[in-house]
């Protein structure tokens, strides 16, 4: 099939390409970002293959089902950012990768409660400098420790088995329970009291409609006093200027970041010599108990590989039978 790849960076023609030896599509490397002014890059396409910041929303959808396109293969597992009535609506197929290395997400997350709680990045920058003062790095011990996982899926459940490793009490919220979770000890429970109880709440469940700010004023007024938060799933889980509002009242003790409601705007770019515009990111950065990443989370060889060869699958698939091997549609969430 003829692919124009979206949002295409020099790991994502790496990766592609090795994965495409042998299935023979063409693949056409774009580095613009999928929106209603980019379509017309997709010109010859019948398939085109974005990321979690392109906007397949039903305007883009309209003009590439125009243009022919058929397929809208997605790099990743999210699809918050595809509007699948749309897609149903113009007949679009969506495919999507379910699971491509749960351990890489889950593992960026124990790394970012550890560096926050250490405060390894103040520390760094305090060695480089000749200063070995321990003064503002104490930390707690994560054993014993209660961690409040929302949405035991595949990357939620790694971080539930990680955790336990450490000696940390687990309650999860999930509309779905995993029963090797129950099995590990996790115990579930309402959202109201996974936040009142936790002393660490991680999130992992999709971003949609219901889950939308589901960290928001009235959630962090419940939570533990001197909560430490961590969101490697989507930005829009988190209102993020009531968690700004916490943060300067102190009753959210830390917070990490490796999503951001507005992230389209700042991620995967090098914007280091421009000025910041987001007086809301700019904030966030202000604070000595934030640690943000740039979605990363997902960003190892293991994963980048999985993601190439299951996305080359669903195109050879749908080219081979009309039908992807993971698709995702209104239907199916129903
Ligand atoms: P998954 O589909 O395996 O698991 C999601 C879980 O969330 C399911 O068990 C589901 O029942 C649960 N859930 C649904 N609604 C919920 C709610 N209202 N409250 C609590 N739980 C709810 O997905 P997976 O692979 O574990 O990924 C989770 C999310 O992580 C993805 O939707 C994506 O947004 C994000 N992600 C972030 C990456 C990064 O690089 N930062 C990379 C990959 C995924």
């Amino acid at each position: 099939m003829r692919v124009a790849v979206y949002s295409a960076k020099p790991y994502d023609r790496t990766f592609l390409e090795a994965a495409n030896a042998n299935a023979g599509h063409r693949l056409v490397f774009l580095e613009a970002r999928l929106s209603v002014e980019t379509v017309a890059l997709a010109e010859d396409a019948e398939a085109v293959c974005v990321f979690v910041n392109d906007a397949a929303d039903a305007a883009t959808l309209a003009r590439l089902s125009r243009q022919g396109v058929r397929l809208v293969a997605l790099r990743c597992a999210g699809f918050n950012n595809v509007d699948l009535a749309a897609a149903r609506d113009r007949g679009l197929t969506v495919a999507r990768v379910p699971a491509y290395s749960p351990h890489a997400v889950a593992e960026h997350t124990v790394a970012l409660i550890l560096a926050l709680n250490r405060k390894i990045h103040r520390a760094y920058n305090r060695v480089r400098e000749g200063n070995f003062a321990l003064d503002g790095l104490l930390g707690f011990d994560l054993n014993g420790k209660t961690v409040g996982i929302v949405g035991t899926g595949g990357i939620g459940a790694v971080v539930a088995r990680i955790l336990h490793g450490f000696g940390c009490r687990l309650i999860a919220h999930d509309p779905r329970p995993d029963p090797a979770c129950t099995v590990l000890g996790v115990r579930y429970a309402g959202l109201d009291e996974l936040f009142a109880e936790s002393d660490v709440v991680t999130l992992h469940c999709p971003l949609t409609p219901a889950t939308h700010h589901l960290v928001d004023d009235a959630m962090l007024a419940r939570a533990k006093p001197g909560l430490m938060l961590i969101n490697t799933g989507r930005g829009a889980l988190v209102d993020t200027r009531a968690v700004i509002a916490a943060l300067k009242s102190g009753a959210l003790g830390s917070l990490g970041l490796d999503v951001y409601e507005e992230e389209a705007d700042l991620f995967f770019e090098d914007l280091s010599g421009r000025v910041l515009r987001d007086d809301v990111f700019a904030r966030l950065q202000t604070f000595p108990n934030v640690l943000i990443t740039g979605h990363q989370a997902f960003f190892t060889r293991e994963a980048l590989s999985a993601i190439a060869e299951t996305t080359i699958a669903n195109i050879t698939a749908f080219e081979a039978q009309g039908r992807a091997l993971h698709e995702v549609s209104v239907e199916r969430l129903a």
